[in-house]
């Protein structure tokens, strides 16, 4: 069994529950498409049983590296862009305190480092860095994106010039491709420590891999909970590959309502500490369905704060939304609103109140406004935030978009799209081999 529901009564009105038994075969027919790897892009569905195959030792060995590390580290840099950072970062901040990068946690900072090519951010982390012990990994599947390549050639830099080179590299480990790519040749000639992202893992679906496991080591998270939430979600799916699957439920709702008009998904979250965790799953979503003119555009919102900007919007602006809310049951803390005498801010009403009861009454308030208002909800329900249930909803989220996207008959497995900005930037930057695109770039 698993942790996670999906309740679907806020969707009634939007779509009959005929509409919804429609897809009953074709969920069926998915989930054989995914297990016996015969949908477009099957070469790329490692994710599907990876859980299962991460062994002891494999934990063990990514573990000792990050404790490792972490003697001799007060911040740990991830270097990454997209799935080779996302994943990681959802992870670590979903479960570290709010205000980890303030207080000593006993854990490494985390930071973050190639997801964007602003002077000012890296000038800032380098600054930071001066005066701090640390250490990174250096992510990228393909090894030759531009981002984290450049990010890391300035900290390659920075980091042999504090240390010496021979410090420095037992300071860095590389995520990479087993055989190819420049990081690859990189990692062999400095003699780094290096770890493989499966072939038939992309991107956005290799959170379970060194790629999201070893920085979420660093930040102190228990990886092996969160691998046997995953493996949890795993079995729950080979056994239940038809309707009754939550995944499904959701895939199946979604695809309803994408039909019934409904071509915009917000995710919300009432916790704070799910902002990334609805960034990677903006990713994963995006990602995998945008394409051939098609696709359910994924944005998020974290509510209450986003009632009071977005809100106007949800309840009353185009009615092409549809909302799919993380509804968490238990907070870890308990904290009641206290009594005032003067009661001058008339609060005394909820006095003695949990702030998670005021919490959870604007999820459902909100829920029935927008709902009321034409914006259909589609609710996932989980008992608590911790690893083992995040890997729960990771596979939940994976599975869920691999039967979205084969039942909106796109490939879930590539992004040609993400092409067409690179070869231009490489253009206009003269990158040699590009200058006949160049000249025609200029021009316009
Ligand atoms: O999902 C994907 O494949 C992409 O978003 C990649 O994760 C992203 O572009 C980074 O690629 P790489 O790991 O090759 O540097």
């Amino acid at each position: 069994m698993t942790d996670i529901k999906v309740e679907l009564n806020h969707i009634k009105g939007f779509v009959s529950d005929n509409q919804l038994d429609a897809y009953k075969k074709q969920v069926s027919d998915t989930f054989n498409t995914i297990y016996s790897r015969s949908g477009a892009g099957n070469d790329f569905l490692g994710w599907v049983n990876l859980p299962s195959s991460i062994t002891p030792g494999f934990i063990e060995d990514i573990k000792q590296k990050a404790e490792e590390l972490r003697k001799k580290s007060e911040v740990f840099v991830v270097i990454g862009i997209g799935g080779s950072y996302l994943g990681a970062r959802a992870v670590i901040e979903a479960l570290s305190n709010h205000f980890a990068q303030l207080i000593d946690t006993g854990n490494p900072k985390i930071v973050y480092a190639g997801h964007n090519m602003s002077e000012d951010y890296m000038h800032d982390l380098i600054k930071l860095l001066d005066d701090k012990d640390y250490s990174m990994t250096v992510i990228s599947k393909s090894g030759t994106t531009t981002e984290p390549a450049v990010a890391f050639r300035i900290l390659k830099n920075h980091i042999e010039k504090k240390y010496g080179k021979q410090e420095a590299r037992t300071r860095i480990v590389a995520i990479t491709d087993k055989a190819k790519g420049a990081l690859k040749v990189l990692s062999d000639s400095e003699g780094y420590k290096t770890y493989v992202v499966p072939d038939d893992v992309g991107g956005r679906y290799s959170v379970l891999t060194p790629v999201g496991l070893l920085p979420i080591a660093m930040a102190g998270v228990d990886i092996e909970q969160l691998v046997k939430g995953a493996q949890l979600m795993e079995r729950y799916c080979l056994d239940t590959q038809d309707n009754n699957n939550v995944a499904a439920q959701y895939a199946t709702a979604r695809q309803a309502l994408y039909h019934a008009g409904k071509t915009n998904e917000i995710l919300v979250n009432y916790e704070p500490r799910l902002c990334y965790f609805s960034e990677w799953w903006k990713q994963l979503y995006g990602e995998s369905e945008g394409k051939d003119g098609k696709g359910i555009f994924p944005a998020s919102v974290t509510f209450t704060t986003d009632l009071h900007s977005m809100g106007q919007y949800i309840q009353e602006g185009l009615r092409n939304l549809m909302e799919t809310v993380i509804s968490v049951e238990n907070p870890a803390n308990e904290l009641r609103i206290p009594r005032d005498e003067a009661n001058l801010d008339q609060l005394n009403y909820i006095a003695g109140r949990r702030l998670t009861e005021v919490n959870q009454t604007a999820e459902k308030a909100t829920i029935l406004a927008h709902a009321d208002g034409g914006v259909p909800n589609i609710r996932i329900v989980v008992p608590e935030i911790d690893a083992n249930i995040l890997g729960q909803l990771i596979y939940f989220f994976e599975i869920g978009c691999a039967l979205s996207g084969y039942m909106l008959k796109v490939n879930p497995f590539n992004q040609p799209g993400v092409e067409a900005y690179k070869k231009n930037m490489f253009a206009l930057l003269g990158k040699p081999g590009y200058e006949e695109l160049k000249a025609s770039l200029e021009c316009r």
